[in-house]
């Protein structure tokens, strides 16, 4: 089989490498391989001149749904988002139904996986059925293929089993994922706390909720040594913990989604559950730090948590309605904007959103080294399109971003050396 690929007259941009240069890259047998002076066919060039090649797209937090909830994602159309995103990697939280607590679980992710559009790390729970009381078996799940271990959607409210999360999941070289909430001060609310919560008169989730579990899980970071990641950041509170957190040298690491960056509370005026998610869009000051921490290396990571939810979930009373919103098709676009808005350039976008995701992971990627998997994403930084209904590739629909006009999108995606998704009209030499 010929599977020699030849993306010609690229922007390469390889933070691992500090490269950043007009050069072609070359793809044989699933690697990225040194270019030679053999002579190339026409058919296996792609011009990708004004595109950037960078290393492929790690989203560290999606919900692919599957098993028990089909009828939202799967892992075929939740990797097939990924792909048309210019993701080729993704870790998948573990609130399936069942949850990802053991090895059953984690080995039909994996089986499902193997003709998957983008490599698939699955995350396992914290804690049995993630009711945060008994540990679940990480050495099982961590044999089976397991990146990183959290009770995401739900917070660990016991800070002793937190501490033994961390000690235990540190002896088996796995990092934990916090989700930081106090569902004490949380409780009912749906939205931000603040003035347009009074003003729409919904409860609210303050600031702290989340502030207080940042601060509660970096003690036990420091107190156990063991690698704490900081999932969706969405305060400045939190950031202000991160900040100290790192200067003091606890292994901490962060990640925020795109919404936080681009959307504040303002977004839920009308009543749009598209702008309902958990933690929930915050205050403009929440914002501007975010994107801060985003730019000084605070926040390490941008990841989308894609959260999938059917029509019937979101189409109710903002109260009643599902938490999340789906974010792979839309990462690239919103990321760009803060190299356009000058908030970080290039090369730390690409660092948020696939060398820092690899290295936290301890997964492949992150890199267009020769001799690497042949991982690798095409971007034109000024295509333009609009999301529909009709357009996405995710099983679901719930995003603020649809139908309004967005800039920069993943134009191919080449995963292990496959063509996973391609926008690009010709093929020429
Ligand atoms: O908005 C959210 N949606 N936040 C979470 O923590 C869970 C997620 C989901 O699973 O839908
Ligand atoms: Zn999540």
């Amino acid at each position: 089989m010929d599977s020699l690929i030849v993306l010609k007259n690229g922007r390469v941009l390889d933070p691992a490498a500090g490269r950043d240069e007009i050069a072609d890259l070359w793809i044989e047998d699933g690697r990225i391989i040194v270019p030679d002076s053999r002579p190339i066919a026409e058919q296996n060039c792609i011009d990708v001149s004004g595109f950037w090649v960078v290393p492929g797209l790690i989203d560290m937090h999606v919900h692919l749904r599957e098993p028990g909830e089909e009828y939202k994602e799967t892992i075929a159309t939740g990797t097939a988002a990924a792909a048309a995103g210019g993701f080729t990697a993704v870790a998948c939280m573990p609130n399936t139904k069942p949850v990802n607590d053991g090895s059953a679980v984690t080995r039909l992710i994996k089986e499902k996986s193997t003709s998957a559009s983008a490599h698939v790390y699955p995350v396992g729970a914290i804690s049995k059925n993630s009711d945060g009381v008994e540990l679940a078996e990480y050495g099982e799940m961590k044999a089976h293929g397991v990146a990183a271990v959290s009770d995401d959607g739900l917070p660990v409210m016991s800070a002793q089993l937190m501490r033994r999360a961390l000690e235990y999941a540190h002896s088996h070289g796995l990092p934990v994922i916090t989700h930081a909430e106090d569902a004490a001060l949380s409780k009912n609310g749906c939205m931000h706390e603040g003035v347009v919560s009074t003003r729409l008169g919904l409860p609210g989730i303050p600031a702290a909720a989340e502030a207080v579990m940042v601060c509660r899980d970096i003690a036990l970071a420091a107190l156990t040594g063991a690698h704490l990641h900081i999932a969706h950041v969405s305060t400045a509170a939190s950031i202000a913990h991160l900040r100290q957190a790192k200067r003091e040298g606890v292994p901490v690491s962060a990640e925020t989604a795109p919404h936080y960056f681009t959307l504040t509370d303002e977004a839920v005026a009308d009543y749009d559950t598209n702008a309902k998610m958990n933690p929930p869009l915050r205050s403009e000051a929440d914002r501007l730090e975010i994107r801060r921490a985003l730019s000084d290396g605070t926040l390490d990571v941008i990841a989308t948590d894609h959260a999938p939810h059917s029509v019937l979930e979101k189409e109710c009373e903002f109260e009643l309605a599902a938490n999340g919103i789906i974010g792979l098709e839309s990462a690239v676009s919103l990321g760009l904007a803060l190299v356009r808005d000058k908030v970080i350039n290039e090369t730390r976008l690409i660092e948020l959103m696939s060398v820092n995701p690899a290295r936290i992971l301890g997964v492949p990627g992150g890199s267009l080294a020769a001799g690497k998997q042949a991982d690798v994403t095409v971007i034109d930084p000024h295509h333009h399109f609009i999301l529909t209904e009709d357009t996405l590739v995710s099983k679901s629909a719930n995003s603020p971003f649809l139908h309004q006009p967005l800039t920069g999108r993943a134009v191919l995606t080449i995963c292990a050396g496959r063509i996973t998704h391609m926008l690009l009209q010709s093929m020429k030499g």
